[in-house]
C-alpha cells in the first residue's frame, strides 16, 4: 500500500502547480520595485514557499517562523507560541506571510498582530488553502490558492500527526 492510497485527492500536483504560477504572477505584479520578504510559516508551508518563490521573478528574501498553538491536535486554541523566530528584522520591508491553511484564523490573527509591531512597510497574506466555514476572525487574504470544505486536509506540506507532508498532492485522509 502506498502513502497516497490512504488519501482522497482534492487537488492534483498539476492543479497546485498551475495555481501557484497564477499566485506568483499576481505577487510579482504587485511587488515590483519593493523590498519583498516571504515569511513561511513552519512546518506546513515549506513546500508551498519553495514552489512559490521559484515562480516569482523578483529579488526577494525568504525567512521562516515557527508557530505552535496550544490545545487539541486538530483544533486551534488561539493561544499561539513562537517556537522559532525570524532570523532578520522586517522593519521597512514588504512582508508576505506564506501559510498552508487558514482554518479558524486564530493563528494568523496572532501572527499579523505580532509582525505588525515590528514596523514593516506592509504585511499581506498568501494562503494556499482556506476553510471559510470555520473562520472565527476576519482575516484579509490577498492571495488565496483554493477554498476547501470543512475536512481535515493533508499533503503538499500539510500533515496529520506529522504524516503525509511529503505527498505531492492535497487530499482528505480516508476514514480507516
Ligand atoms: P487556525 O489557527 O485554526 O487557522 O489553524 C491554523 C493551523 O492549523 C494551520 O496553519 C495548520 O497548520 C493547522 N491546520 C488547520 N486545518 C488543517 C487541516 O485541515 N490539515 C492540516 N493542518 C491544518
Ligand atoms: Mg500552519
Amino acid at each position: 500500500m502506498k502513502l497516497g492510497d490512504e488519501v482522497e485527492v482534492l487537488y492534483t500536483q498539476q492543479q497546485i502547480a498551475g495555481r501557484v504560477r497564477e499566485l506568483a504572477a499576481e505577487i510579482e505584479r504587485d511587488h515590483r520595485g519593493k523590498e519583498l520578504v516571504l515569511v513561511g510559516v513552519l512546518k506546513g508551508a515549506f513546500m508551498f514557499v519553495s514552489d512559490l518563490a521559484r515562480q516569482i521573478d523578483l529579488p526577494l528574501s525568504i525567512d521562516f517562523i515557527g508557530l505552535s498553538s496550544y490545545g487539541e491536535e486538530s483544533e486551534s486554541s488561539g493561544v499561539v507560541k513562537i517556537t522559532s523566530d525570524l532570523t532578520r528584522p522586517i522593519e521597512g520591508k514588504h512582508v508576505l506571510i506564506v501559510e498552508d491553511i487558514v482554518d479558524t484564523g486564530l493563528t494568523m490573527r496572532y501572527l499579523l498582530d505580532n509582525l505588525s509591531t515590528r514596523r514593516p512597510s506592509s504585511v499581506k497574506i498568501c494562503a494556499l488553502l482556506q476553510k471559510p466555514s470555520r473562520l472565527r476572525t476576519r482575516i484579509p487574504i490577498q492571495y488565496l490558492g483554493f477554498t476547501v470544505p470543512d475536512l481535515f486536509v493533508v499533503g503538499y506540506g500539510l500533515d496529520s500527526g506529522e504524516k503525509f507532508r511529503n505527498l505531492p498532492f492535497i487530499g482528505a485522509a480516508k476514514k480507516a
